[in-house]
């Protein structure tokens, strides 16, 4: 039972604040993955977290406990690097063991536990073997499961299935979400990969420059980012961006025009925006769709074929680039002409602040 709780935690290095104030509670059970650009502060959040980076301000709790000033030991976590960071000159038994026989553990008991965890992991049979003599999955194995014998209250992850070919990752990924459902250990999880937040996740935290951006369910990321920034960022390939100008305001939506006419009724609350105010429209690729009525009008500069959807990309008149997301058959070829509807109830509008118009919404999504 672990329940974690950020309360304005900052981080400064020679007088520059990296992590500026961060708020965030994590449940107890919960699966909360970190995204954000490389070097927005994952890593240091983390890291300050388990005890390994000090604290600049801000309180740190455990179950309700401040634990800033606790040593790294009796706070009763575990982190997994992204290096592994295993012992070279020792066995996998003796790498998962160590930690044990430093808590005083008799022998017995961290036999038995060794064991029962090497069978989870399905390292049984690798247990005299030296790190370098294992492949990087079964590294990363022993990581988890040096981690897991300490029966953690918390779990931390920095990045660690990035080694990892990708099919080992898919596995791995597999792995670790049947293994929190199992262990139901509050995890934190750090990644850059989209699939692993999209699909670990209870919760998302997406950071920008040590602030957080916004917070919630991967599909509430998903069908309601907040701001331009976490629209960019969740999801892949990443969201289009066209300007418009807003034309009418109406109780069912708000009519948006492109400078060349056409016109979009897009299902945000009226009264967010005024009449003929600059607003950038955003729509994701899976949102686009071939038709040979629609008002769009462009051509086909590349396609990218990836087998079970195929990706094109499509300039139009005033140069606007429009990734879409078509079927794997689909037949586009470059420089061919093509007309394209815009799906107007998973279309986002965002003021010239950058801030998403709240959406009147089929997806009211289940908490
Ligand atoms: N010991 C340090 N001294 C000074 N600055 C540091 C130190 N450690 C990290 N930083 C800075 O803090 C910022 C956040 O680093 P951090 O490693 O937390 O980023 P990250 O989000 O984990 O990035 P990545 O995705 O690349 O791992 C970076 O600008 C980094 O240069
Ligand atoms: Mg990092």
């Amino acid at each position: 039972m672990a329940k974690v709780e950020l309360r304005d935690i900052r981080k400064t290095y020679n007088a520059e604040e990296i992590i500026k104030g961060v708020s965030l509670d994590i449940e107890n059970e919960e699966f909360v993955v970190f995204v954000g650009p490389s070097g927005c502060g994952k890593s240091t959040l983390l890291r300050m977290i388990a005890g390994l980076e000090e604290i600049s301000g801000g309180d740190l709790m455990i179950d309700g406990a401040r634990v800033n000033d606790l040593e790294p030991a009796k706070r009763g976590l575990a982190m997994v690097f992204q290096s592994y960071a295993l012992y070279p000159h020792m066995n996998v038994y003796r790498n998962m063991e160590f930690g044990l026989k430093l808590a005083g553990m008799p022998e017995a008991e961290r036999r038995q536990k060794i064991t029962d965890v090497a069978r989870t992991l399905q390292l049984d049979a690798y247990l005299k073997h030296k790190p370098g003599q294992l492949s990087g999955g079964q590294r990363q194995r022993v990581a988890i499961g040096r981690a897991i014998v300490r029966n953690p209250k918390v779990f931390l992850f920095d990045e660690p299935l990035s080694n990892l070919d990708a099919a080992l990752r898919g596995q791995m990924r597999v792995e670790l979400a049947t293994l929190h459902r199992r262990l139901k250990a509050t995890t934190i999880y750090v990644t850059h990969d989209q699939v692993e937040a999209m699909t670990m996740a209870d919760k998302i935290v997406v950071l920008q420059k040590g602030v957080v951006e916004q917070v919630g369910s991967p599909l509430e990321l998903y069908h309601h980012p907040r701001n331009l920034f976490v629209a960019r960022f969740i999801g892949s390939p990443p969201m289009n961006f066209l300007p418009v100008t807003t034309r009418s305001i109406d109780p069912e939506g708000v009519t948006v025009a492109r400078d060349r006419g056409e016109s979009l009724l897009v299902p945000v609350l009226p009264g967010e925006t005024a009449s003929a105010e600059a607003l950038t429209l955003g729509v994701r690729p899976e949102h686009i769709v071939i038709d040979p009525e629609g008002d769009v009008h462009g051509t086909i500069r590349m396609v990218e074929r990836l087998g079970a959807l195929t990706l094109l990309h499509v300039t139009l008149a005033d140069d606007t680039l429009l990734i879409v997301q078509t079927d794997g058959d689909h037949g586009g070829e470059i420089d061919r002409p093509i007309r394209l509807r815009l799906q107007a109830d998973n279309c986002h509008l965002f003021d010239a602040r950058g801030i998403a118009l709240t959406k009147l919404t089929r997806h009211r999504l289940a908490r």
